[in-house]
């Protein structure tokens, strides 16, 4: 399976795929990382791993639409069976999201359907909350909305603040994308209308 990754930062998801992805253990090969910005360091990363890789800069477009129009070209010219979103910070327009639709994935650093959007990690503490965690969801037009695939949580310490909170989190997002990933690639992902079956003969 042919599996393109869009960033905007530091690229340890994207890391982390290209580490299961030289071991085989993806189901897939990553055949292109697209950034919305020029030093991202998950370019670096891309580079390291002879993968292409590609900027575009949405300040240079004149809309969002515009830019996801490009983006789309861009993505499509890789031929990609699955767009995996890895810390790619911009919101996507519908018509994007409807071109990949069940074909397009996202990690968001909370316990989807709390804490949709930025600052979850901050939310999380001062709700009180007693676990936080991270979810692989489908992309759909609902912002953070999508049929969730995986999600690992982790208990929210007395002695946390936002910066142990979310370095913890990452450290579960590194485990839970590849195995999302894989199961996607290896086509045990099944989307009905209660959500996201997982066919067996995998666990
Ligand atoms: C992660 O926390 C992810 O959940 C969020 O953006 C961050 C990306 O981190 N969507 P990295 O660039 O993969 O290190």
């Amino acid at each position: 399976q042919r599996i393109v990754v869009l960033i905007s930062g530091s690229g340890s998801n994207l890391q982390t795929l290209i580490d299961h992805s030289q071991k085989g253990d993806l189901h897939g090969n990553i055949v292109g990382v697209i950034s919305n910005k020029a030093d991202a360091f998950g370019l670096v990363r891309a580079q390291n791993a002879s993968i292409p890789s590609l900027v575009l800069d949405h300040k240079t477009f004149a809309s969002r639409e515009d830019f996801d129009l490009a983006l789309i070209e861009h993505i499509d010219s890789f031929k990609p069976d699955l767009v995996v979103l890895a810390g790619f910070m911009r919101i996507l327009s519908a018509e994007f999201v409807r071109r990949y639709q069940g074909h397009l994935m996202n990690i968001h650093p909370s316990l989807l359907p709390r804490y949709k959007g930025l600052n979850t990690h901050q939310r999380a503490l001062d709700a009180g909350d007693a676990e936080h965690g991270c979810s692989v969801h489908f992309v759909t037009e609902e912002l953070d909305g999508g049929p969730i695939i995986i999600q690992a949580k982790t208990p929210i310490l007395m002695e946390d603040d936002s910066a142990s909170l979310q370095a913890r989190v990452h450290t579960l997002e590194h485990k839970i994308y590849p195995l999302a990933v894989s199961w996607f690639c290896s086509g045990r992902l099944r989307v009905t209308d209660d959500g996201v079956m997982l066919d067996d003969n995998c666990l």
